[in-house]
């Protein structure tokens, strides 16, 4: 079957709008109306005036565009598509730690269940969570969850003394120093590129840090012609789509392994995106007292977003 020109048929036929994450595989990124990252396929889905949202992306992001456009059915290919960021933050343990911080204003990165966001003030993504921080004032005291890597990164660079939860991103947090340093004596021209879920110790070795939009737009604007790229292995597809006559170099995890690539996302398949849309399976549902509550930090983000001209 040809599944690209079945999934355009039934999309036109059922209204469907399909949202991709830029750790797709190339031919998911192809079909999509928008890929982006977290902040722009929130921002997609808050918008969108369509029956049905296919989302090819991993549950919280689909769970945040149900949040967003609560009367619109979201499909996710494969239910299985967790995080296991957000996975590293249970509501139960979270709770606990925040009642002993009273005091604090708690941001939560959008890699989190729809639980967590019920407890949380302002969620952010990796495309706004430096300037999320900094527009509140300096003494303001805060909880950061659930990424320690993001949140030492904006530690580090705001001069805040944020509490941090002690979660990772098991694909990003096993990017190693021994692997890019290796990279970069073989490629001394290339520039090295990083998302802020990696360690410290490799941010520590990067040209550039952001988002993976942020990652995308620096490879256009930057006048370099080769890139050392620390993060899933998903986005080259588009770094090489929007500038052709570059080269990019993708880090593996270690040396002796090229296992970058996020197990959640990829088990998206064009076959499961058929399905879904076919028989209208996977839904996203949601308890409606919990959807209201965690909405609020998300449009809180937004809202701050747009004053910020982020979005
Ligand atoms: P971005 O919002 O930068 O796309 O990051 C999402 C993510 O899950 C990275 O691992
Ligand atoms: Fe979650 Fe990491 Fe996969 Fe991003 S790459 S979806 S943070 S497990």
């Amino acid at each position: 079957m040809d599944y690209k020109l079945e999934i355009l048929k039934l999309k036109k036929e059922k209204n469907a709008l399909i949202l991709a994450h830029f750790y797709q595989i190339p031919e998911i990124q192809e079909l999509a109306d928008f890929v982006g990252d977290s902040l722009g396929l929130a921002q997609k889905a808050a918008e969108a005036k369509v029956d049905i949202i296919l989302f090819a992306g991993v549950h919280f992001m689909a769970e945040t565009a149900k949040m967003l456009n609560p009367d619109t059915l979201v499909l996710l290919p494969d239910l299985e598509a967790g995080c296991s960021l957000a996975d590293s933050c249970p509501e139960d343990d979270f709770r606990k730690f925040k009642e002993k911080y009273p005091d604090h204003l708690v941001i939560s990165y959008i890699n989190t269940t729809a639980a967590i966001k019920t407890l949380t003030d302002i969620v952010c993504t990796s495309g706004n969570a430096v300037q999320i921080v900094e527009s509140l004032p300096k003494d303001q005291k805060i909880i950061f969850a659930p990424d320690k890597n993001l949140g030492g990164y904006i530690n580090k660079i705001t001069g805040r003394n944020m509490v941090l939860w002690n979660g990772t991103c098991e694909v990003h947090d096993i990017l190693s120093t021994e692997a890019i340093i290796k990279m970069k004596e073989e490629n001394p021209d290339a520039s090295i590129i990083a998302h802020p879920e990696c360690n410290a110790p490799v941010l520590a070795l990067a040209d550039y840090i952001g988002s993976t939009t942020g990652m995308i737009k620096f490879t256009q604007n930057d006048l370099n012609k080769k890139y050392i790229v620390v993060t899933e292995s998903g986005i080259i597809h588009q770094m090489q789509k929007l500038s052709p006559d570059k080269e990019f170099l993708i880090v593996p995890s270690d040396s002796t392994c090229s296992c970058n690539d996020c197990p959640y996302m990829k088990l998206n398949t064009l076959e499961k995106l058929y399905l879904a849309l076919k028989n209208e399976t996977p839904t996203i549902e949601m308890d409606k007292k919990v959807m209201d509550l965690a909405n609020k930090p998300i449009l809180r983000m937004l809202d701050i977003s747009k004053k910020l001209k982020l979005i």
